[in-house]
């Protein structure tokens, strides 16, 4: 039965139930879509047909069922091989695999060839979070494809459409780990350092996410300040800045932790001054990582 035949609660079909499929699936079920499921292990749609999903019996059959179809596998090369036996005329896919940008864009042109539209899309804030408003869902890709399936996908969390080129949201998706990642070491290192002199992760990090609104509101500032082209010290120099970071190379290593955190810390401020920002503001570090800045 075609989705057009069907009248009713609006439709979504969701193929792969991996840990990630399976939660959006939740979600649009818990939103009151009409949810099609399709995976390649049978037995991972069990639970979400108890819980009212519609079983499809192949890929294709869940891409007949709804106007929208929601795919989340390994990668992209998985994603093209499980549609590649369907009827994608007039639909919308939403890939949410991760990959790499030129991958996103080879398989906006494949879907696109198919007579559908492509959304490229990933989901930021792991499993735990989604269906709440605090999950991050970028997009990128069809603009009216977005505008026309926006209140399907706002039921997974905060979806956000980044503009048309498909390749986007792949290229967010690496930028937004490196930062989380960036914050997550400075932060492992940070708790390595308190508990040499006994003091618990738990009791810590209270004190340490209060001291991060200070840090986000520098991101705001520093990014005018990159976008300007000019680094006052306002929030110290480099030069001030690697004094500081090499405080606390010497009290990591009297504490008897790794310094390899700070290190990099301390190599990229060294080489900012080495260039000349010693007296610069700190956010004059990104002329040492910009394109062309390797040379
Ligand atoms: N889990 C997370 O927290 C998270 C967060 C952000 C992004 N993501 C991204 O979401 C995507 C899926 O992640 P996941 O955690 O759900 O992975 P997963 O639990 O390993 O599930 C992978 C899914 O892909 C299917 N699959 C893989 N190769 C296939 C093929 N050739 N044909 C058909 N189906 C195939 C699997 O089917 P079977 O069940 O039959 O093996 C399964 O449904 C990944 O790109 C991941 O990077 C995940």
């Amino acid at each position: 039965m075609s989705y057009d035949d069907k009248p009713g609660r609006p439709a979504v079909a969701v193929i792969g139930l991996g840990q990630m499929g399976a939660r959006l699936a939740q979600a649009f079920l818990a939103a009151g879509y009409r949810t099609t499921v399709w995976n390649r292990t049978v037995a991972k749609a069990d639970a979400l047909v108890a819980q009212g999903a519609v079983r499809a019996a192949s890929a294709a059959e869940a891409v007949g069922a709804a106007p929208l179809a929601v795919v989340c596998l390994t990668g992209y090369h998985a994603v093209r091989d499980v549609l590649a036996t369907s009827t994608l005329q007039g639909r919308t896919v939403v890939n949410l695999a991760s990959g790499a940008p030129d991958e996103a864009r080879d398989l906006a042109a494949w879907v696109s060839g198919h007579g559908a539209a492509y959304l490229d899309g990933a989901a930021m804030s792991g499993t735990r979070l989604v269906g709440r408003r605090e999950a991050l869902f970028i997009f990128s890709g069809s603009a009216d494809a977005f505008a026309e399936h926006q209140g399907v996908l706002a039921s997974l969390g905060n979806a956000v459409h980044l503009g048309a080129d498909p390749a986007l949201a792949s290229l967010y998706d690496g930028a937004l780990f490196g930062l989380a990642w960036g914050t997550l070491a400075g932060f492992y290192h940070a708790v390595a350092l308190v508990a040499a002199e006994g003091v618990v992760a738990t009791g810590f990090v209270s004190v340490a996410t209060s001291h991060m609104p200070f840090v986000t509101s520098l991101m705001t500032e520093h990014a005018r300040q990159i976008q300007d082209g000019r680094y006052p010290d306002d929030d110290g120099t480099v030069d001030v800045h690697a004094a500081a970071m090499a405080h606390l190379l010497h009290a990591s290593a009297a504490a008897g932790i790794r310094t390899d955190v700070p290190e990099l810390f301390t190599n990229l401020l060294e080489r900012a001054s080495a260039a000349g920002h010693g007296a610069d503001g700190v956010a004059s570090t990104i002329t040492t990582l910009s394109k062309g800045a390797a040379a």
